[in-house]
């Protein structure tokens, strides 16, 4: 099949699985070039299979040569469609993994599910016998509980309206956008998913079934960003959920203290990835930030920030955290000067001038790369096996 990106908004709704394989590959470049670092051994990411979590699961095993279980919900291909980007990329993964001597094993479901979890105990004793590190990298639209019910998460403001400027994704002019109040039911609901809840109930089920080393260290991924993004942000139903996960951190952390185990936030930089780009208002700041960062030289993607995390934030004697014990690796994206340009640019960005005063082509080249396309070395006329 000769596949070719089709985008609707903010998803591309095929997957290229060579590109998919390159993007994982130039990810273990980078981290091979960075060098070894003291680390965790045996790690569990739960969202393991794009953005953030295979960044880490990347940098996990080739840094600090550690043996990974992922956990992902991807889908594989059929006769109509490509697999998801998460499904190629863990493929591309265990097939590099494997062959480079590292243990290196999936499961795909959902990782909110009893079935799921047990499932992962049951791998992580047949396997590597205790974990010494659990990442929660999962960015997810719907829990499903065990009674059945779902919830929704919803990326809304909390209180009244919210009006700024927007970029339009089809078709790269500055609108404005309009985020509306969500219901308490919604707040909740979103809490529910994206909030602290399943992370607590992993780690309970881990200690329980024995099979989390003692001082193991559980890391959940959040993010704070500029004032201009509270309302739709920090301040909105993401945000509360946000502020669930850091309060979970405190409790895990307390809670598992007998057994030494320590539970951090890591506030992550502003990045392109599925989650991120369904967020309105946001992939505007994404793009002037690129363009700032880059022109300062201190743009990273999730693999720099991930490198970073093992290298420099996550030492053997603890992690390097800031008065409230959340690790920061928004350190670059928050640094005045950063935050006082984007600003800047906020103010005079239109659609006239959208090109010189955001960097677009690298928003939209990291849009593409995260499905697979627009790799300069990857001949996209070519027939592929899906
Ligand atoms: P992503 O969309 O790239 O990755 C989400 C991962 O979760 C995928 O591996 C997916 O398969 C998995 N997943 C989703 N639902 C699942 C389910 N029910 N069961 C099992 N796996 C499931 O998202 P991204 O951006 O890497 O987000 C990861 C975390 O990082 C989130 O907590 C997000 O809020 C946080 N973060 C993201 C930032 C960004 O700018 N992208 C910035 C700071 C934090």
């Amino acid at each position: 099949m000769i596949i070719e990106p089709k985008v609707r908004g903010f998803i591309c709704m095929t997957a290229h699985p060579e590109g998919c394989k390159e993007n994982v590959a130039r990810q273990i470049s980078y981290i091979k070039k960075l060098g070894k670092t003291e680390g965790p051994k045996r790690v569990l990411i739960i969202g393991a299979s794009t953005g953030y979590g295979l960044a880490t699961r990347i940098a996990a095993t080739y840094g600090c040569d550690a043996s990974t279980i992922g956990i992902m919900y991807e889908k594989p291909a059929n006769d109509r469609r490509t697999a998801t980007p998460g499904w190629y990329n863990t493929k591309a993964f265990e097939e590099f993994a494997t062959a480079d001597g590292y243990y290196a094993k999936t499961i795909n479901g959902d990782a909110f599910s009893k079935e799921i979890k047990e499932q992962t105990i049951e791998l992580i004793k047949s396997s590597m016998g205790k974990v010494d590190m659990v990442v929660y990298s999962l960015a997810a639209p719907r829990r499903t509980m065990p009674d059945g019910t779902i919830y929704n998460s919803v990326l809304k403001t909390v209180g009244g309206n919210f009006t700024n400027k927007s970029l339009n994704l089809n078709n790269n002019t500055i609108t404005e956008a309009t985020i509306g109040p969500a219901t308490e039911e919604e707040i909740q609901a979103t809490i529910k998913v994206m909030g602290g809840d399943d992370w607590k109930d992993w780690i309970t089920e881990l200690d329980a079934a024995g099979v989390l080393e003692e001082k193991a260290v559980t890391i959940a991924y959040s993010y704070i960003g500029p004032k201009l993004t509270y309302p739709v942000y920090y301040h909105g139903t993401i945000g509360l959920a946000k502020e669930h996960l850091y309060n979970t951190s405190v409790e895990i952390t307390q809670e598992f203290s007998s057994r030494g185990i320590k539970a951090y936030i890591c506030v992550n930089k502003a990045l392109v990835t599925q989650a991120s780009s369904a967020i309105p208002v946001v992939p505007l700041y994404f793009a002037i930030l690129y363009k700032v960062m880059k022109e300062h030289g201190l743009h990273e993607g999730c693999i720099e920030q991930m490198g970073r995390l093992f290298h420099d934030k996550l030492t053997p004697v603890g992690a390097i955290v800031d008065e409230m014990n959340r690790i920061r690796l928004d350190d670059y994206e928050m640094q005045d000067h950063i935050q006082h340009k984007v600003m800047e640019l906020w103010d005079q960005i239109n659609t006239e001038n959208v090109n010189e005063l955001a960097d677009l082509t690298g928003y939209w080249e990291d849009f593409y790369h995260m499905f697979g396309f627009r790799y300069e070395n990857i001949d996209y006329s070519k027939d592929v096996d899906i």
